[in-house]
């Protein structure tokens, strides 16, 4: 079967997915001993004409190679910050890609390495779902009262909606200050798509109970809820999750507390409402990194988020234990599609003058995704 039959349900053939279809180029081999020469020859040559944006979510060999390193907010900073690289090298996922191709100039090209990198959780609200909800929300009449309030973990598409009906983005770090400021221009918020984030951050960070919050599902007619129970909430959450970090449990927690006397357990907030409930710190990759960094040596951290970042921490960090909250290994599978042998292709294709896997969003999308974003950077 080849890569093309086993991606039939990638964007090449599914317009609904966010994800990519697979790299089509001639990928050297993982096992090719010059890979690294390789690697570092196409990044010198590129000089400044290329910039590596790495997410923490990477892999060693990937981070290796990025000029900055960061939780999806900073890259997106940092992709708007940029005017000058003709090539912004995206090691990441594909609404990410996408959002700095949003924030950058049109004389920029956005290079993903591989197409493939997507997002399930983003994958879990379709536009044409989200223009359901909304209208569904208007028979309710409640539309009018509602702001979006829309994950960066989203394609282009709902971005724009969201741009277009007053909304905003927000990140795992900013999400407290994003769904307070949407507060201020309505009555509600339809937070999309992860249903964790948006619940920890309405009851832990803002103060609602969890009575204020319902959820949607985007499979049932009126999102499974009744028009009372609509109008009642104050969030709105879209049934969405991220499938890494719903791996971690309240088991693992005890489990972890038991045999680590003193152990303090650090989580991503896309976890499950009950395990960031048990846990001692919450926040986004960035604010992670930053937590174990100036905590005191033979401090010891129970991680729940990615694995690729949760063992650089403990390579990082050798005077402190740093312990991985889950029994099984965890990847980002999508974040793991971009390896050494896909970014080497990516830089000699560019090198040779050969433009691959640019990510360009329509220019319609692109206005209205942008307002949103930018509403997020002035947050
Ligand atoms: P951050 O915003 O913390 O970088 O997280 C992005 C992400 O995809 C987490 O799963
Ligand atoms: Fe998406 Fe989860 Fe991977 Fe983050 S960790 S990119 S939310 S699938």
């Amino acid at each position: 079967m080849t890569l093309k039959n086993l991606l039939l349900l990638g964007q090449g053939s599914d317009l609904q997915s966010e994800r990519g279809v697979s790299c089509t180029g001639e990928l050297p081999e993982p096992s090719d001993p010059t890979l690294i020469e390789r690697a570092r020859i196409a990044r010198a040559a590129l000089g400044d004409r290329a910039l590596i944006l790495g997410h923490h979510y990477q892999r060693d060999e990937v981070i290796e190679f990025a000029d900055i390193t960061g939780d999806s907010f900073k890259l997106a900073q940092s992709a708007a910050a940029q005017s000058s690289a003709e090539f912004i090298i995206f090691c990441g996922v594909h609404f990410m890609a996408e959002s700095a191709d949003i924030l950058t100039s049109k004389k920029q090209q956005v290079i993903l390495p591989d197409l493939a990198a997507g997002c399930s959780m983003a994958d879990m609200a379709t536009a044409n779902q989200v223009q359901h909800c909304w209208e569904q929300l208007a028979q309710a009449g409640v539309a009018d009262v509602t702001i979006p309030v829309t994950y960066m973990n989203s394609s282009a598409a709902i971005k724009s909606f969201t741009g277009e009906h007053g909304g905003t983005i927000c990140t795992s770090s900013n999400a407290q200050s994003a769904m307070a400021w949407a507060l201020t221009q309505g009555e509600k918020i339809l937070f999309l798509p992860d249903q964790h984030l948006g619940r920890n951050t309405a009851v832990l960070a803002l103060g609602y109970s969890l009575d204020d919050c319902v959820l949607w599902n985007p499979w049932k007619p009126m999102g499974g809820l009744t028009v009372e129970e609509i109008r009642a909430a104050k969030i709105i959450l879209w049934r969405g999750h991220c499938s890494v970090h719903g791996r971690f449990s309240i088991d693992s927690v005890n489990d972890i507390r038991q045999r680590v006397p003193g152990v303090k357990v650090l989580v991503h907030p896309e976890c499950q409402h009950e395990v960031v409930c048990a846990a001692d710190e919450v926040g986004s990759t960035e604010m992670i990194i930053r937590t174990v960094a100036n905590s005191p040596a033979g401090s010891k951290w129970a991680i729940g988020t990615e694995l690729n970042l949760v063992s650089r921490l403990a390579r990082t960090h050798p005077d402190k234990e740093i312990y991985f909250l889950d029994k099984d290994v965890c990847y980002c599978s999508t974040m793991n599609r971009i390896d050494l042998p896909h970014l080497v292709w990516a830089m000699e294709s560019l090198v040779k003058g050969h433009i691959v896997n640019v990510i360009e969003v329509d220019s319609t999308v692109a206005s209205y995704s942008k307002l949103a974003l930018e509403r997020m950077l002035a947050l």
